[in-house]
């Protein structure tokens, strides 16, 4: 593997990104301070609500946080999530137009792949690594094993129905770099404002990393 984005290196020590839809930007401060207490200084802020872009804004300024984007659609959304401090971005497919303008100012992009045909892609156009999505749905540990096969210089972030119950086997994986998932933050907890919860989730996920 070429030299690693400052990024991607922070994820693959951290292994676990914790995928966020925030409904109201104010939850925001109280979300970060969740993460922090269970021990995970990282949070992928998904553009599936109106308030990403704020809450991308106030998370980024929290000391030590990383914060990225997720869901991003394509290159407007990645503007706009970096001008607001995202520092990856995470996007569901393969959008070539939006991996290129990352990589030319070195943003960290972790599209999502489904298939050898997506990887092919993800691979010519220079990326590493990649998120697999949805992940448990395409076959779970199997199928990041027969996805991998062909393509060994690639590590993966597993991602749509990874749990608490599958993540330590998914971690375990040699070519996984890291989990990501909301059910560390389930949207209905953030909703409810149950931030105990949060951080309970949050920390039995960063003692099974270890
Ligand atoms: C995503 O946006 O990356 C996924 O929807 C997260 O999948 P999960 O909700 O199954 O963890």
């Amino acid at each position: 593997m070429s030299e690693m984005n400052p990024a991607t290196a922070r994820l693959a020590e951290l292994r676990l990104i914790p995928v966020v839809a925030i409904e109201d930007a104010n939850q925001a401060p109280a979300l970060a301070e969740a993460l922090l207490a269970g021990g995970l200084p990282c949070v992928e802020i998904t553009f599936r609500t109106a308030a990403a872009p704020e809450a991308i804004a106030a998370m980024a300024q929290v000391e030590d946080l990383l914060v990225g984007a997720g869901t991003v659609l394509n290159v407007d959304q990645a503007e706009r999530a970096v001008a607001n401090g995202a520092r990856f971005i995470v996007s569901p497919g393969l959008d070539p137009a939006t991996v290129r303008w990352c990589l030319e100012r070195e943003i960290a992009v972790f599209p999502g792949i489904a298939t050898p045909t997506d990887l092919m892609g993800a691979m010519a156009l220079g990326l590493e690594v990649v998120k697999l999505f949805p992940a448990e749905t395409l076959g779970g540990l199997g199928a990041l094993k027969a996805l991998a096969g062909p393509f060994p210089g690639l590590k993966f972030i597993p991602t749509g129905g990874v749990s608490a119950e599958n993540l330590a086997d998914w971690l375990a994986h040699p070519r996984v770099l890291a989990c990501g998932g909301s059910w560390m933050v389930a949207r209905k907890l953030i909703a409810s404002g149950d931030f105990v919860e949060i951080t309970r989730r949050v920390r039995a996920a960063v003692d099974l990393v270890g």
